[in-house]
């Protein structure tokens, strides 16, 4: 793209992707979840140019760029795009104030790995151009708007963990979110001699997308039931395991599964920050192998690929505890494990995931960051 040849970028924004301790499929159910940033980020230099509509965005990763009118914004076939555009009709509909820039994009964040590179894109994105054009948008506004434009140009109805954590993030610290009230409070993490390793399966089924939205639907299916009994459960947050029991002859099986799979990894958020605050590893980790349990069996957002590398923590005493992570169908699988066996955990891993699938497994260490933060401005 031809701005590429005198780009003089006026300001650099990091936005991190996120890993969430515990409380999956949580947000959008109104409950709590245990989310933060982590090291790998995406890189965003912008400058102003000398058109009122015009945009030019450029992914060093892909090669490639796009022109964008901003009287004229609608969605794209190609899925990156879409994240991009996205933000930029949310803030349309927000502010007039926005107007031509280029952007430089750098991806450091693995993409379909359950670490949330869109919502790190999202909300780079948003971020910048609020500095840039001194929007005056605050952080909640950029978490809500980025939410916003994965709902309608990415077309996952997604939570608001996501965008909250890769900007709201702070350093060796997870957030205690609570979904309903978007009430948070920072927990330190000290989990020394452990470490946080990721392990990515590096598939990602494309179900993903579409079976989420399905599970979101199959939630709300489950209020509505326990509803006509119960009319003080305005979400699962809400409900109980008796209400769930009571109201079972009259719900779908997997409806009820989902529901049960909700009510109880609510629960466990709970029992997490408690382990947390107590210092109790060994129940944390006991806790993150119910979570895949219950991911697996009953919300069935899981897959060969995670259960083998899950199962395979398991055989290994030096960790504590294993699940997938994000979404599900692919992406990372979280893992507490104890510092001085991480290097021949990791090579046995691979090795076994190797044999299984035939294919290579990647690993890294995430440790809590900041969320997504000014790197330069001129
Ligand atoms: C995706 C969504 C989030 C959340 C997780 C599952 O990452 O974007 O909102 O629902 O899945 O916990």
């Amino acid at each position: 793209m031809r701005f590429l040849e005198d780009f003089k970028s006026e300001l650099t924004i990091e936005s991190p992707g996120r890993i969430n301790l515990i409380g999956e499929h949580i947000d959008y159910n109104m409950g709590f979840v245990l989310p933060t940033a982590i090291e790998k980020k995406i890189i965003f230099k912008f400058q102003k140019n000398d058109s009122n509509r015009l945009c030019q965005v450029y992914s060093m990763g892909y090669n490639v760029g796009f022109e964008i009118d901003l009287d004229h914004l609608e969605r794209s076939d190609r899925e990156w795009e879409n994240y991009i555009l996205g933000v930029l009709n949310e803030i349309t509909k927000r502010t007039d104030k926005l107007r031509g820039f280029d952007c430089t994009i750098e991806s450091h964040v693995p993409i379909g790995s359950g670490v949330s590179s869109s919502a790190a894109l999202e909300c780079g994105l948003a971020y910048g151009l609020n500095e840039l054009f001194d929007l005056r948008l605050t952080k909640r506004d950029i978490v809500d708007l980025a939410q916003m434009a994965e709902h309608t140009y990415a077309g996952t109805k997604c939570g608001i963990m996501d965008q909250f954590s890769s900007v709201m993030s702070k350093e060796g610290h997870v957030i205690l979110l609570d979904c309903e009230t978007v009430e948070y409070s920072y927990i330190p993490i000290q989990i020394q001699p452990y470490k946080i390793v990721l392990l990515n399966t590096n598939v990602s089924h494309n179900l993903a997308s579409g079976e989420y939205n399905v599970r979101r639907a199959q939630c709300e299916e489950g209020v509505s039931i326990l509803q006509k009994e119960f009319p003080e459960v305005e979400s699962l947050r809400q409900a109980t395991l008796a209400m769930l029991e009571h109201c079972k002859d009259s719900m779908d099986p997997k409806v009820f599964d989902r529901c049960m799979y909700v009510v109880q990894e609510n629960e466990r958020v709970k029992n997490a920050v408690e382990a947390l605050r107590q210092n109790d590893l060994k129940r944390l980790g006991a806790l993150l192998y119910e979570t895949h349990q219950g991911l697996s069996k009953l919300y069935e957002v899981s897959c060969a690929e995670l259960d083998f590398l899950v199962e395979f923590s398991k055989s290994n005493p030096q960790v504590l505890g294993a699940r997938m992570m994000g979404g599900g169908f692919g992406g990372c699988t979280i893992n507490i494990v104890h510092e001085d066996a991480i290097t021949s955990y990791i090579e046995k891993a691979t090795t076994a995931y190797k044999a299984e699938f035939d294919i290579e497994l990647t690993t890294f260490e995430a440790s809590p960051s900041e969320g997504t933060s000014i790197k330069f401005k001129k």
